[in-house]
């Protein structure tokens, strides 16, 4: 969506600071010894009081309130029965909707101790975030941003996912832009808009560059690469980024 008016950018700020704060509380409760399913039962609690609506289950009938995605999972993840171990790769993906308006944030982290490259490629994808973040802005190339992304990953030694993409949202959990890719597309010539809402969120790679979708019909994974992703909710303004998801 293009936000134009104060209940805009007030609702996207209210459903943002909801989903955020529901990510931070399941990021603070993965320990080993829990399931998915706990962490997604909590979320479900949380949005529930907040008013919100799960977007995966209000919108696409996903069996669960958030995603979370463990190890060579990389997104859309189903929270199950499975136990979450130290030193466990997660992702924890969380979009909701209230009065309308809807916010996508998602992180990869170590449970404890892990790989080294574990940390690492989350590290990266930070680094990633924080370098397209800077091409965000109205009047420049959508594509430079995924230039942006990829540039940090080939820098630090790791590739990016170009089957998974950021996109637009505000009104609807994914609209337009369709897509904001983790690489340079030189025949996207789409210009950013001042108040353009778009869900940024690179996903690093060790080595593989696509995902492939399991039977369940869902979980997207890789066969051998770990993947780091991190996803925020974003005003496009003249003034700066703002991050309604921090
Ligand atoms: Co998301
Ligand atoms: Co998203």
């Amino acid at each position: 969506m293009i936000a134009k008016t104060e209940e805009d950018f007030n609702g996207l700020k209210e459903i943002g600071k909801i989903v955020a704060s529901v990510r931070d509380e399941l990021v603070q409760r993965t320990i080993p010894g829990i399931t998915t399913k706990e962490l997604d039962d909590l979320a479900g609690e949380l949005l529930d009081k907040s008013g919100a609506v799960s977007a995966p289950k209000g919108e696409y009938d996903f069996p669960g309130y958030t995603c979370i995605s463990l190890n060579r999972e990389v997104a859309h993840g189903i929270p199950s029965h499975r136990v979450i171990q130290a030193g466990d790769l997660v992702n924890i993906d969380v979009s909701a909707s209230k009065n309308g308006y809807f916010a996508d944030t998602g992180i990869s982290f170590v449970v404890g101790e892990g790989e080294e490259v574990l940390s690492k490629i989350c590290d990266v994808a930070k680094k990633a975030f924080d370098e397209g973040l800077k091409k965000a802005k109205p009047g420049s190339k959508k594509n430079r941003i995924g230039k942006a992304v990829y540039e940090t990953a080939r820098q630090n030694g790791f590739t990016v996912i170009k089957n998974l993409t950021g996109h637009g949202v505000g009104r609807r959990i994914h609209e337009a832009p369709d897509h904001i890719c983790n690489y340079y597309d030189r025949w996207d010539n789409e210009i950013l808009k001042e108040g353009m809402v778009i869900a940024f969120e690179p996903f690093i790679s060790t080595f593989e560059e696509e995902v492939f979708q399991k039977n369940d019909g869902w979980t997207y994974a890789t066969e051998k690469s770990y993947v780091a992703q991190l996803e925020h909710t974003i005003i496009l303004t003249k003034n700066g980024p703002i991050i309604v998801t921090l």
